[in-house]
């Protein structure tokens, strides 16, 4: 008998606790695992529940009211479409699949393609929040056709986070707009975790201990750098390892994983000609981190200054906490500018204001400062970049002399900042009124004759000057 109102496919922790989640909130869910001891584990451990644990993809599919409301939580890539490919003869008209992995944006939109092809609906959504936000209430990103929205705004508004009573879950737009954001929202969680680490990393070189640098970072979440990110490395530096009792951290070998979204995001960006140069310098520290080998051998051969930081201690943690703030609006102003960018070329119709809004709760990056960035947008919808808020104009200016002192004292002791100088790199050149770019554009001409403008004739007029032979 069709009974459940939802259904899962992929029960890795994630598909777990996202399907017990759905299940807390009065809706009856059907399973379906490959390794079906995995269901009937899964089924078993919650007696009492609203859970079908199925063996096949028929029973599966059969066990579900129509039109049928599938969410697939593989592995993106070829496993997805293997699954879609699986489903597509069992299903009928309007039946809807879900796609809640970290899809690229342009498989969805292929997916979407062919599915609607076949007479069905597809949403490729965006979920973050980890495991305990797939339990307790993720911010879910939804693309796809409006009216495929509609029919899951029920479902996905009672298991998303709330934030002041509202739930961390738009419809983004159509098509792959949905994986487009998570995707953006990924590499702005790679800006933010990078900056972290340098802060850390400066106060480690300054002589801090793990648990000076624990306090540090509690204290900075109970301001204006609040943020999940923060309070969960307040924490971790906290945690001792049982064994030898050292802080944890510091037994953790330095080299960093990645699974792709961040690399994508910075495609994406080359594609579109953005500069997202703090997400960018934030995807390549955790590649030149996961160079270990090299960077142990040329520790011995490149030589640089010998650390040597004298300011006290309570005036380099505000420093530093300026250099964050002020390097954090910077990576959003970046992923936000994306966004838009994309959003219009695409139109995809993306309200930023709300998007921000959405990612107050629930996801990775869920921080006080979301707020901040939603009033940006709802009181100018049409603003031009984030740090020309009046808001975030401020905070630029009341921190910029700290930032400039972190790059700089990083800088003279050799310690790798290049998400705190990239963001202060791109405020300036941004801010520019002139940048070198006349001599580029002289080069250019004189090589190439790619001629340039002038500044005491019209835009629109292209020169070009016969330059001297070069005799070498
Ligand atoms: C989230 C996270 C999640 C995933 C990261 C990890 O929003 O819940 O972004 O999707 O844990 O993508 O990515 P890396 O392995 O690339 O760090």
């Amino acid at each position: 008998m069709s009974q459940a109102d939802f259904g899962l496919i992929g029960l890795a922790v994630m598909g777990q606790n996202l399907v017990l989640n759905v299940e807390s909130r009065g809706f009856t869910v059907s399973v379906y695992n490959r390794t079906t001891a995995t269901t009937d584990e899964f089924v078993a451990k919650h007696p009492g529940k609203n859970l079908i644990g199925t063996q096949s993809l028929e029973e599966f599919v059969g066990s579900l009211k129509r039109p049928r409301k599938i969410q697939i939580m593989v592995k993106a890539g070829g496993p997805v479409d293997a699954v879609i490919e699986q489903l597509i003869p069992l299903l009928d008209q309007d039946d809807i699949i879900i796609d809640g992995g970290n899809s690229l944006y342009t498989d969805t939109e292929r997916r979407d393609a062919w599915l609607a092809g076949q007479g069905l609906r597809f949403i490729g959504a965006g979920v973050s929040g980890g495991e305990e936000g797939a339990r307790k209430g993720p911010s879910i990103m939804p693309g796809g056709p409006a009216s495929t929205w509609e029919v899951m705004k029920p479902i996905f508004e009672s298991i998303a986070a709330k934030v002041d009573g509202e739930p961390c879950v738009i419809h983004i737009g159509p098509g792959g707009a949905g994986h487009y954001v998570k995707m953006i929202h990924n590499g702005i969680e790679y800006g933010d975790m990078q900056l972290i680490c340098e802060a850390y990393n400066i106060f480690k070189h300054a002589g801090f201990t793990t648990e000076e640098m624990a306090a540090i970072f509690n204290e900075w979440n109970e301001g204006d750098l609040q943020s999940y990110l923060i309070q969960i490395t307040g924490k971790a530096l906290e945690q001792k390892d049982p064994e030898p009792g050292q802080p944890i951290v510091e037994l953790i070998v330095d080299k960093a994983g990645q699974k792709g979204t961040g690399q994508w995001t910075l495609l994406n960006a080359a594609e579109n000609a953005v500069v997202i140069s703090t997400i960018n310098a934030a995807v390549e520290a955790r590649i030149l981190s996961s160079q270990k080998a090299q960077r142990v051998a040329a520790s011995q051969e490149l030589h640089g200054p010998t650390v040597a930081i004298s300011t006290a201690k309570a005036e380099l943690v505000k420093k530093v906490h300026d250099a964050l703030y002020a390097s954090k609006i910077v990576s959003y102003a970046q992923g936000l500018d994306l966004i838009k960018t994309m959003g219009e070329k695409k139109s995809w119709g993306l309200d930023l204001g709300r998007i921000a809004s959405i990612w107050r709760g629930g996801c990775i990056i869920r921080a006080r400062f979301l707020n901040r960035i939603t009033d940006a947008y709802r009181s100018n919808p049409a603003l031009v970049n984030l740090m020309l808020d009046p808001f975030f104009k401020k905070v630029l200016s009341d921190t910029q002399q700290n930032w400039r002192e972190v790059v700089a004292l990083a800088s003279l002791n050799g310690i790798p900042v290049p998400a705190f100088s990239a963001s202060l790199g791109y405020y300036d050149s941004y801010r520019a009124e002139r940048l070198p770019a006349n001599l580029l554009q002289a080069q250019r001409d004189f090589f190439g004759a790619h001629t340039y403008e002038r500044l005491d004739k019209p835009a629109g007029e292209f020169f070009h000057t016969d330059w001297p032979e070069v005799i070498e």
